[in-house]
């Protein structure tokens, strides 16, 4: 792949030719799906049980044993689930406040929203572009009720200064870890840090259950209340109703949610769950080369990954400025997708969105550095399914257009 970056810089530029054929369109996030989740999802449509049961339960032991088993895993629908049971589960009440990141997912704004919080943000740090723990420390106040970092693109937010801030306010922190499955930050697993942590198993994801989520609780209390109100409430979960020790009645004990995990995800998260080092280092590997390939490039790469972090190499994102590399980022996406391969964003600040601007007064001038990466930010494909060709075809692709 060496030999093929330097005839890139040197050669292609000069010339355009179709990087890929249009029938050979590479899409992004497109997962890597072995015979084992298909043989497994095989075996539970042909068993007498869909919903929430054994296999669920397996794959949420086997999930906190690779987070080391300190915390209480509760498997849910999707990561946005996950959040809005901790928010909820944290004991929020009207107009507490939660100060996490412009630079994230809408869900993570959203979850506060809907558990009834007031989410306010704190900016970026230029470097990492996670949130900055001193911007953190100044929106603090009495009607802090918790921290919310997000390890975006798989770069851990530094957590010893954050969980500092928390303790030093009394205040709870949930762990938006949606890119952050495999993690580490100084030798701590990433949703090992807060009160909660909250995981993503959406299609695109490092671990895919097509749709699904994880949260693991600090304490065992708190995971118990989840797992009610992830099934409306109920006091005895489905499987248990239906299961061969007889029917169980229920009680609903309070006004819960329809959020639970089902076994034909969970059978496909078992499988991604056992080959999770090995795609991890396939996609280091990728990430590697990216970044090796594009340092003559006009454009910035991820930061350096600080020692004793492991990241989780979940987004791959350089930053196209129209100043430098005379094409704006949108233009750049476009061509990206005329060369058929498949590019993210990741993501425009949330102020730049309509409903946080209209409902929560919000500019996006009032988070420069969130508004920067987001608007300059694209995605390149990082899938463990990637091969050496389609690797170079994305090279081949920003090569031609940068030149
Ligand atoms: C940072 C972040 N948080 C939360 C979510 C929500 O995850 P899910 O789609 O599993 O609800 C995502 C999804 O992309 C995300 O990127």
């Amino acid at each position: 792949m060496r030999q093929f970056a330097f005839y890139c810089t040197k050669t292609l530029r000069k010339t355009f030719n179709p990087v890929r054929k249009k029938d050979n369109f590479l899409v992004f996030g497109s997962p890597k799906i072995e015979n084992n989740e298909i043989q497994e999802v095989v075996d539970t449509l042909k068993s007498t049980w869909l919903g929430t049961g054994p296999k669920v339960n397996l794959f949420e032991k086997e999930f906190n044993q690779y987070k080391d088993g300190e915390y209480y895993p509760v498997a849910v629908s999707s990561c946005t689930a996950a959040l809005h049971l901790s928010l909820v589960a944290s004991g929020v009440t009207r107009g507490d406040e939660f100060i996490t990141t412009p630079l994230t997912f809408c869900s993570t704004l959203n979850a506060i929203i809907h558990a009834g919080g007031v989410p306010v943000l704190a900016d970026i740090d230029p470097v990492t572009y996670n949130i900055d723990p001193a911007e953190i420390e100044k929106k603090v106040n009495e009607k802090t009720k918790a921290i919310v970092p997000v390890h975006l693109n798989g770069r851990c937010c530094e957590m010893e200064k954050i969980k500092m801030i928390a303790e030093n306010h009394n205040l709870k922190i949930i762990e938006d870890c949606a890119h952050a499955i495999e993690s580490e930050h100084q030798g701590k697993k990433a949703g090992t840090f807060g009160d909660f942590s909250c995981f993503s198993f959406y299609a695109t994801k490092n671990l895919t259950t097509a749709e699904g989520g994880m949260i693991l609780a600090k304490s065992e209390e708190d995971a118990k209340r989840l797992k009610t109100l992830a099934l409306h409430g109920m006091s005895n979960d489905a499987w248990k109703r239906y299961s061969d020790e007889g029917y169980k009645h229920y009680l609903v004990k309070e006004c819960g949610f329809k959020y639970n995990m089902t076994d034909l995800q969970a059978a496909i998260g078992i499988h991604q769950l056992r080959r999770i080092e090995e795609n991890w280092e396939r996609r280091k590997e990728i990430w590697d080369f990216y970044r090796n390939s594009f340092s003559s490039f006009p454009v910035r790469t991820p930061a350096e990954v600080p020692n004793g972090d492991k990241h989780g190499y979940h987004i791959f994102n350089i930053l196209v400025d129209d100043k430098v590399c005379g094409i704006n980022r949108d233009q750049f996406l476009n061509e990206m997708t005329r060369h058929n391969i498949g590019v993210g964003v990741h993501y425009l600040s949330i102020p730049e969105h309509p409903f946080y601007q209209n409902h929560l007064d919000w500019n996006a001038d009032d988070y420069p550095l969130a508004k920067t990466v987001g608007r300059q930010t694209v995605s390149l494909p990082l899938s463990a399914k990637l091969s050496d060709k389609d690797i170079e075809d994305v090279i081949k692709a920003v090569s031609q257009i940068l030149a």
